[in-house]
């Protein structure tokens, strides 16, 4: 099921990464608006990036002294990231693979994995948290964020709920212009982090970042979120877990 969601990064990315423009850091949101300090003493902790992309949150971190592995499906999007960790001068290890399957990774072999906005292109999460669980060390973290479910479901001008929050799983969206189909998955809040807690995993926190200000907001850069909206809803769902 990785085959479709591989053929979307592949065509998307070039065009991707040069319309999002997005500066080296942790952006929890995808787009850079919600920074969040949830990965501070990062140097000499092994590090695993669940769905690395473009490498900006990899380079982050190797920049603050730790030693990343980037994990990614798409070939584009890793020439991305290899570029952009080779102007930083960071040396990276990066893989192409799923976060289904980390069978190139050893038993407890990470002090922390995350990712920032991959999850809602991932079917198996149990897979991914099972394999996740297995490759950190104990006491290892596990920080993820992804679009809340929640808002998900909400049309962004009339602020109207046009889907079935409890309808999750596959859906495709097409784009003009684009020979390729995008696909991704829906979860729900429960789902997800039961899915943790089915994994081993303790759940430490959880975070809806937002205010209820629209000026706080800004509409990303293809105008796909709504402030007035997010004023409203939570945009972004964070989890923090670790492994006793
Ligand atoms: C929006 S990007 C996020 C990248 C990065 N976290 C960031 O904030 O720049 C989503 C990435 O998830 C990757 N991805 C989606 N499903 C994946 C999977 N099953 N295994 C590995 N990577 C996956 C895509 O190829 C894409 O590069």
């Amino acid at each position: 099921m990785t085959g479709d969601v591989e053929d979307w990064w592949d065509a998307t990315a070039d065009a991707f990464q040069d319309e999002i423009d997005m500066d080296v850091g942790v952006n929890w949101d995808g787009f850079g608006h919600s920074n969040f300090e949830l990965l501070t003493d990062v140097d000499g902790k092994d590090v695993l990036e669940l769905g690395c992309g473009g490498g900006q949150c990899t380079v982050a971190l190797a920049k603050r002294g730790a030693n990343l592995t980037g994990i990614d499906l798409s070939e584009k999007q890793l020439a991305h990231a290899r570029a952009l960790a080779d102007e930083h001068d960071v040396t990276i290890d990066f893989r192409k693979g799923s976060v289904t399957d980390l069978a190139e990774f050893d038993d407890e072999s990470y002090d922390i994995a995350f990712n920032a906005w991959v999850f809602q292109w991932v079917e198996d999460l149990d897979a991914c948290f099972a394999e996740t669980y297995r490759v950190l060390r104990p006491n290892g973290r596990f920080v993820f964020s992804l679009p809340h479910p929640v808002y998900d479901v909400t049309e962004g001008s009339s602020h109207e709920v046009t889907g079935s929050y409890f309808e999750t799983g596959r859906r495709e969206i097409s784009h003009d212009g684009m020979d390729v189909d995008q696909v991704l998955f829906r979860h729900t809040v429960s789902g997800i982090v039961n899915a943790l807690v089915d994994a081993g995993f303790t759940v430490d926190r959880m975070h809806e970042p937002g205010t209820p200000d629209p000026e706080d907001y800004e509409p990303g850069p293809w105008g796909e979120y709504t402030p007035a909206l997010m004023s409203k809803l939570p945009a972004v769902l964070i989890l923090e877990a670790h492994k006793e």
